[in-house]
């Protein structure tokens, strides 16, 4: 009987043992992508340290008629970037698209603040794809100013998607600070 009763707790152990390891494995084989935009560099430069830091495709939202200096001067009224963000129908075409979005079901969204918020490219990028089911998290750069209402934004484009609200980081951002930050979204 003993041994028996030993044998049934020890299957009971096994198997409770292979569901914990099938419920971690499923957290970390979560297919992930970092798509990005970025007009000067450092929103590539975060973005390619958060792939690495968590092992994840990169693809850059690379603008049809990329961005001249002229274009992103913020002082001038009629630049190409304050027209874009006076106009938040705008939505400037982008080069070329994911292949096989539907095998993602975690896709990061990088882009610089433009005037408080998301540039409008990345909001042709987020209504370019049916996210329904998948988890979007927004991450930006700036000057200083926070990822503000980026996040609610972004769910607009994509109502079927789980948008978390995201975050802003410095340049500089070490790896180890975007993956510690990285897990806690998945
Ligand atoms: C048109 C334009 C608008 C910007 N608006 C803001 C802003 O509202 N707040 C801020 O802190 N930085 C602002 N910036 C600065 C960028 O967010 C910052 O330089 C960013 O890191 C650039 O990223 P990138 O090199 O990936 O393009 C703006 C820059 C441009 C070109």
């Amino acid at each position: 009987m003993k041994k028996i009763i030993s044998a049934v707790l020890s299957l009971l152990m096994l198997l409770t043992s292979f569901e914990v390891r099938a419920e971690e494995g499923k957290i970390m084989n979560k297919k992930v992508l970092v798509a990005y935009f970025s007009a000067t560099g450092t929103t590539a430069g975060v973005a390619a340290k958060l792939a690495k830091a968590i092992d994840a495709d990169l693809f850059e939202i690379k603008p049809e008629q990329p961005y001249t200096e002229a274009d992103l001067d913020w002082r001038n009224k009629k630049s190409r970037s304050s027209v874009e963000m006076n106009d938040l129908t705008s939505r400037p075409a982008i080069v070329s698209k994911v292949e096989d979005m539907e095998r993602y079901e975690v896709v990061f969204v990088g882009f610089p603040i433009w005037w408080y918020r998301e540039p409008t490219i990345v909001d042709t990028f987020m209504e370019s794809y049916d996210f329904a089911g998948k988890t979007v998290i927004p991450f930006a750069t700036s000057g200083s100013s926070s990822i503000g209402h980026s996040g609610e934004n972004l769910q607009k484009c994509a109502p079927g998607a789980k948008v978390s609200g995201g975050r802003r980081f410095a340049a500089d951002v070490s790896v180890d600070e975007l993956k510690n930050w990285a897990e806690e979204q998945l």
